[in-house]
């Protein structure tokens, strides 16, 4: 199996759902920057997701409010989700971090170390089917390479038991609106995918 793996169940401690796993991570001390942090931005959205969005880390807006891409970017990644017919409650957002790293920075290793079994609890409670990744930072860690974003865009990557799609984090799109073509090709092959694998759960 390629990239990171999930812990064994043996270590996982056991969270009813996920109000009771936000109640034991919202504290969270384990890195450097929760010392910096105004709120743990856990994420947010329906619980039984068959589809959950990653984006890297919170920025200002995030850290300000406690909510997933609620700035600029996320003005972005909510007209991306409708364009292929996902409201924002319908799916899942959260990031690699849930913790800002100063004036944006990107996160460190051991931060990310220290962040994602956060992540893999959520996912294991959440149980989706496919997972949108975006950016080359949600994307490298969680498919555990070192390819360019490029190289991991169109096409459906498998991961643990889940099915990827990479595209362009909306920070970048609206640095680069030339790439926003790009990003539609990436989301109407990743709603193609979701339809289909819809389909197999919806046949007797
Ligand atoms: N960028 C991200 O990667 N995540 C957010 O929540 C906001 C901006």
């Amino acid at each position: 199996m390629d990239g990171l793996l999930l812990e064994s169940d043996a270590l996982k401690p056991l969270y009813r759902d996920l109000e009771a796993l936000y109640e034991s991570a919202k504290t969270c001390t384990k890195c450097r920057l929760a010392s910096t942090r105004t709120n743990f931005v856990f994420g947010e959205g329906n619980p039984s997701a068959k589809l959950v969005v990653i984006g890297e880390a919170p920025g200002a807006d995030e850290d300000a409010q406690g909510r997933p891409f609620v700035g600029r970017s996320g003005q972005l990644l909510d007209k991306i989700l409708v364009a292929v017919g996902f409201r924002r409650e319908d799916v899942f957002i959260c990031n690699i971090l849930k913790c800002r790293p100063p004036q944006n920075r990107n996160p460190l290793q051991d931060e990310i170390a220290c962040c994602l079994p956060w992540l893999q609890r959520q996912l294991d409670l959440i149980e989706p089917r496919m997972l949108l990744l975006l950016g080359r930072v949600a994307a490298n860690t969680l498919l555990g390479n070192t390819l360019s974003l490029g190289a991991m865009r169109g096409r459906i990557l498998g991961w643990n038991r889940f099915e990827c799609v990479v595209t362009y984090h909306p920070a970048a799109l609206l640095r680069n609106p030339n790439w926003k073509r790009g990003c539609w090709e990436d989301v109407q092959l990743m709603r193609r995918h979701y339809d289909a694998l819809e389909g197999t759960l919806n046949k007797p």
